[in-house]
């Protein structure tokens, strides 16, 4: 290379998953039967009547030009009705819906609108290895918060209000959380927002999980006052089956994505018209549409815990989410080692915790987005990996 990179790119490294499906690749040419059970990437399809608007927009001559910024109108209000439904949140469509192109790209677009160089960001630990590398990227620092089993992986606030607060501009949060599968609580959203409110911090919480193995839903926006100081993010990737299509919104005061779309609108120029017309759909699904995607999770859930306890790792039963976490037996030294010998040895991935932060070096994850069949598959390899 004889140019040389900006300074940025020091700061961050390939996604961990871009190098290792590129290693599965690799093995899968060379013959291997891999099991991915990494990624959380759903494998069972959108609704029907999703596809069918798709293929019956796409038909239209009229669907392929340039769309608005924010998304079109008809697509904030579902969203807004979805909030409504599920969540008790009013938004109104108008300005407090942000069309984004998946949640993680709202991750970016957040933190270039509201992080200056110096600028702290509390960012969980173990968390979404995004958040760390998106601030990193932008020129702020990352503070880890401790989020660990013994207290419930919720974050400490008192503690965090006995340290230096006045850098932190930003705090990102993400319940259910992943990796752990911990959900969150009104409570917890409450202090949260007290607490963001106290210090002057932009909470932002990321919230694409809700819909997995889980019917409590919950919001921060559900929260008094929480528009002041929170916003939202959420995403039809895990909640409808739609990972591909890249389909996600932040939600919140219009102050606050006024500023988002100053970044937003000068990066993309909308979203193809027919997989918007297409998620609105997604999101009038029925009730039972998100209990026979969550009932298939059921079953496997079962099979990942069979695997888990092969393993010998502890987990806690109440997790929510697309993974299992489960904390690997003290007689293992290194859990990427560990992993890695997994890999090579019966073709099974599985995720090592350390990705997600210092706090998830004794953890793996396990994703249970792969059929009951292969799971099944996995978990005879395992058996025999364990003799
Ligand atoms: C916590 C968390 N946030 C955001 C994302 C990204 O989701 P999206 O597909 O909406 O960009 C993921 C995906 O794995 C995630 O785990």
């Amino acid at each position: 290379m004889i140019v040389n990179p900006a300074e940025r790119t020091g700061k961050v490294q390939e996604y961990y998953f871009s190098k290792k499906l590129a290693q599965i690749d690799r093995m899968r040419r060379e013959g291997a039967d891999i099991i991915n059970l990494g990624i959380g990437s759903p494998d069972q399809p959108p609704s029907e009547k999703t596809i069918s608007a798709l293929s019956a927009e796409a038909k239209k001559a009229t669907s392929h030009g340039y769309q608005s910024y924010t998304g079109i109108a008809l697509l904030r209000k579902a969203f807004a009705d979805w909030y409504n439904k599920y969540f008790h949140v009013e938004l109104n469509p108008e300005n407090e819906i942000l069309l984004l192109m998946g949640s993680k790209e709202g991750i970016m677009h957040i933190s270039m609108a509201f992080i200056n160089p110096g600028d702290e960001v509390l960012v969980p630990d173990p968390g979404y290895p995004t958040y760390s590398s998106v601030t990193n990227l932008v020129g702020g620092i990352v503070r880890k918060y401790d989020l660990v089993k013994e207290k419930g992986w919720f974050p400490d606030l008192e503690e965090l209000e006995n340290s230096d607060l006045s850098k932190v501009k930003m705090m990102w949060v993400n319940y259910p959380h992943m990796p752990t599968g911990t959900r969150g609580s009104l409570l917890l959203f409450e202090k949260l927002v007290a607490f963001a409110g106290k210090h002057n911090i932009l909470l932002i919480n990321d919230n694409p999980y809700s819909f997995i193995q889980n019917k409590e839903y919950h919001s921060i926006l559900e929260i008094d006052g929480a528009k002041k100081v929170a916003l939202e993010l959420n995403s039809l990737s895990k909640s409808h089956n739609m990972a591909g299509w890249r389909i996600g919104m932040v939600a919140g005061h219009k102050d606050y994505l006024t500023e988002v779309l100053k970044v937003k609108s000068n990066m993309d120029s909308g979203m193809f018209l027919a997989m918007q017309m297409a998620a609105i759909e997604a999101l009038g699904n029925p009730e039972s549409w998100y209990d026979e995607v969550n009932t298939a999770y059921s079953k496997r859930r079962r099979i990942v815990e069979e695997i888990m306890n092969i393993l010998g790792a502890d987990y806690d039963k109440s997790q929510v989410g697309l993974f299992l976490w489960g904390r690997i037996p003290d007689s293992i030294v290194s859990c990427e080692d560990y992993v890695e010998n997994i890999l090579n040895k019966t073709h099974v991935f599985i995720t090592p915790g350390f990705i997600f932060g210092e706090n998830g070096q004794r953890y793996i994850r396990i994703s249970l987005c792969a059929t009951e069949e292969k799971l099944k598959e996995a978990k005879k390899r395992l058996e025999k990996f364990n003799i």
